[in-house]
């Protein structure tokens, strides 16, 4: 079985803590794309692990493999290895593999996003993780693989070719070339190179291999649908691929390999950064969702954007990953507002359209159209079976599978591993959406 697990809106969905939990019926899990902008909260127990590069599959003793399709920035996956196995974690040769041929996030690329960023006009609100940049080296064939760290020679041959260039867009943005380019840097990340050598992966053939041997693949994507390069909203977007073909790409699996493709879903959205977000709120309830939501950036520490569930954009997402189930997260989060609002549709220019417009520009425009519904008061924290839900909390979940199309398979109802309702995807729908006051499909 080969499963593609993505985010179905800007990203933060709680896709570490779901691929923690579904790693133990998975062989491996694997990382396609993205770098360290990528932040993954698990929650074990009283322990906060965040991971960035690493697969969250890693804790629960799962073989965990970075593929090719990943920029790797080895600095902070050094420590991320280091942090993990100071708490006692495995990380070996044995449970955990990178493709050589993962691009490198070099120390001009950091350098490159940070001035960017501060010359740019329309700021995207970068991580400054050095991600766009060292993908756009990709792109123009002059990155540099992990494997190349691995050959002093030739890594020295490729930088050298390189170097000029990068040093004269520094200096056209204004950097300090004596702080960027230290040697000292250099040999660090050459020693660093030498220790990875050991975790060198073909992951394509790991996987490959491992399906035809009947195993099972879990494919962890990182960031959302709606920062994707091609399908997102740019150009307030990371520069990876997102959706769940790229776990295809990204890792050199077939897409006829694929079995299911799991979509995560926030109950409201969040954003980090700059960019279109119809729904967002900067009332109360805003406030309500980002404090109970505790929603700060797990990578950068931002403050987290915080808005309505938005169905066009949820609809968008469906078709650009072609989901087969939903995971709902944070529903615990809604308790105790008296409303709780769905968007159904945008107005456009006096038109009302249930589908995002192409245009990022358009999509700025967009006034949501709200479907109101009644919230709750019980916590959630405690229901482990959907019965154990209050009504309104179970016909929200229900009009997401109505308008979507796809059943939702589980609702994540607190942060911790046990916070978790395996919904009957085959079960009678009994709930009708009574309580929502206005309809318009
Ligand atoms: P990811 O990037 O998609 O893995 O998500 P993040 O880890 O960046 O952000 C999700 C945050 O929500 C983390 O702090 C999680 O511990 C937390 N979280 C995940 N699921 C739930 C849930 O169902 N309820 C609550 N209250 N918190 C959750
Ligand atoms: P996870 O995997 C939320 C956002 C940044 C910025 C835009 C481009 O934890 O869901 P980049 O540094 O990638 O060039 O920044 O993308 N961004 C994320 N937002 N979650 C993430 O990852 C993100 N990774 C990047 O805030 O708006
Ligand atoms: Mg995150």
């Amino acid at each position: 079985m080969f499963t593609v697990i993505t985010g179905a809106q800007f990203g933060d969905e709680g896709k570490g803590k779901i691929v923690d939990l579904l790693a133990e019926e998975y062989d491996i899990v694997a990382r396609f794309q993205g770098g360290d902008n990528a932040g993954h909260t698990v929650v074990v127990g009283d322990e906060t692990y965040k991971l960035h590069q690493i697969p969250s599959g890693i804790l629960v003793g799962t073989t965990s493999l970075i593929g090719p399709g990943v920029v790797l920035n080895p600095f902070s996956l050094m420590s991320e290895m280091n942090l993990l196995q100071n708490r006692g974690v495995s990380v070996t040769s044995e449970t955990f593999g990178i493709d050589t041929k993962a691009s490198i996030i070099m120390p001009y690329h950091i350098a490159l996003d940070t001035l960017g960023e501060v010359s740019r006009k329309n700021k995207i609100g970068t991580t400054k993780k050095g991600i766009g940049y060292a993908y756009a080296d990709r792109i123009l064939r002059n990155e540099i693989h992990l494997g190349d760290l691995f050959n002093e020679e030739r890594f020295y041959e490729k930088l050298d070719n390189l170097l000029p260039a990068k040093k004269e867009m520094i200096q056209k943005l204004g950097g300090n070339l004596h702080d960027l380019f230290p040697d000292e840097e250099i040999k660090r990340l050459l020693k660093i190179g030498r220790e990875l050598e050991d975790y060198a992966a073909d992951v394509s053939y790991e996987i490959n291999n491992s399906l035809r041997a009947g195993k099972n693949v879990l494919a962890e994507g990182a960031q959302g649908t709606f920062l994707d390069v091609v399908h997102g909203t740019q150009h307030y977007v990371t520069s990876s691929s997102t959706v769940a073909g790229s776990a295809c790409t990204g890792l050199g699996v077939g897409p006829s390999q694929v079995t299911k493709t799991i979509g995560l879903v926030k109950s409201y959205v969040t954003r980090v950064g700059n960019g279109p977000f119809p729904t967002e709120l900067e009332d109360d309830t805003g406030r309500h969702l980002s404090e109970v939501g505790c929603e700060y950036g797990t990578t950068t520490g931002r403050k987290r954007r915080c808005g309505w569930l938005d169905m066009p954009l949820l609809k968008k997402a469906v078709n650009l990953n072609g989901y087969t189930e939903l995971v709902l997260t944070k529903l615990d989060v809604f308790t105790g507002l008296e409303t709780v609002k769905i968007c159904v549709a945008y107005e456009l220019d006096g038109e009302r359209i249930d589908y995002p417009p192409s245009m990022t520009e358009d999509l700025e425009r967009c006034v949501p159209v709200y479907l109101d519904g009644d919230g709750w008061d019980q916590p959630l924290g405690e229901a482990r079976v959907f019965q154990d839900l209050p009504q309104n909390a179970r016909e929200y979940i229900e009009f997401i599978e109505k308008i979507t199309r796809v059943p939702v398979s589980y609702v994540s109802v607190g942060p911790k591993r046990d916070q978790i309702i395996k919904m009957d995807i085959h079960r009678q729908k009994d709930v009708p959406c009574n309580s929502m006051n206005r309809k318009v499909f």
